[in-house]
């Protein structure tokens, strides 16, 4: 993958642009999802194994594999677009962007296809589309807007597989939900995710913290 220059990069033909783990990791300190969760475009697996880390059951399917055969939650190479029978009733997706159609299209696929919660991590700008507002807003208004900061890069996969690390980024991302489970919103609600959020700990290093303040002075654990 040829670098132009810090920030911008020649597209990749599939839209492999991986988000940092971080990024959902603080979607799921805001949101619960009951049941298992899907990926339908899961590429190298962030979201999955993040997923699948915080306790969840999690599949994915990519349009191709890139991850490798002992990869037990991997479904197969599937189109999204083309899918008839969902893998699960939750959808947890960073979709191919294609200059906002491809994730405009993801989305309507998963309402179609999902009956619990949908979360997609798409460009901020994707909000303020004018055929948008009109259209796809209207017709499946959001739950929830998360914006995501502070912010994060999501470089070519190509370049991260070639030892390449993410940088500062250059645009904004947010998480659009939508809970099929709740009443449909009369408008949504924002918030913004932060540092802190992406602040999780597994049980065993939630006890290992445990066993450490615990064995300390009082002074000692609160600084
Ligand atoms: C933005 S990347 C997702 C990155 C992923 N979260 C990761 O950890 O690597 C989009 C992914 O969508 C896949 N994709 C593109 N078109 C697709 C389609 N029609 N159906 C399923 N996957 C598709 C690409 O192969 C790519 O892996």
């Amino acid at each position: 993958m040829k670098q132009k220059n810090a920030h911008t990069w020649e597209r990749d033909e599939l839209d492999w642009y991986v988000e940092p783990t971080k990024a959902t990791h603080q979607l799921l300190t805001r949101e619960r999802f009951m049941g298992p969760v899907w990926d339908p475009a899961c590429g190298g697996g962030n979201i999955v194994n993040t997923l699948i880390e915080r306790g969840h059951q999690a599949y994915g399917t990519d349009i191709t594999r890139r991850v490798d055969s002992t990869v037990g939650w991997f479904h197969g190479e599937r189109d999204f677009l083309q899918m008839i029978n969902p893998v699960a009733g939750n959808i947890v997706c960073n979709p191919p962007f294609f200059r906002a159609k491809g994730a405009e299209a993801f989305i309507r696929k998963a309402h179609a296809l999902a009956w619990g919660k949908i979360a997609m991590f798409v460009d901020i700008r994707f909000l303020a589309g004018s055929v948008r507002a009109e259209n796809l807003f209207q017709e499946l208004p959001p739950t929830r807007v998360w914006i995501v900061t502070p912010r994060v890069s999501c470089p070519p996969g190509k370049y991260l597989l070639d030892g390449g690390k993410a940088g500062n980024g250059s645009s904004d991302w947010c998480w659009i939900v939508w809970d099929k489970t709740a009443p449909a919103p009369t408008s949504p609600a924002m918030g913004w995710l932060t540092a802190a959020d992406a602040d999780w700990q597994s049980p065993s290093e939630q006890r290992a913290t445990l066993r450490l303040t615990s064995s300390m002075s009082p002074e000692e654990a609160a600084a």
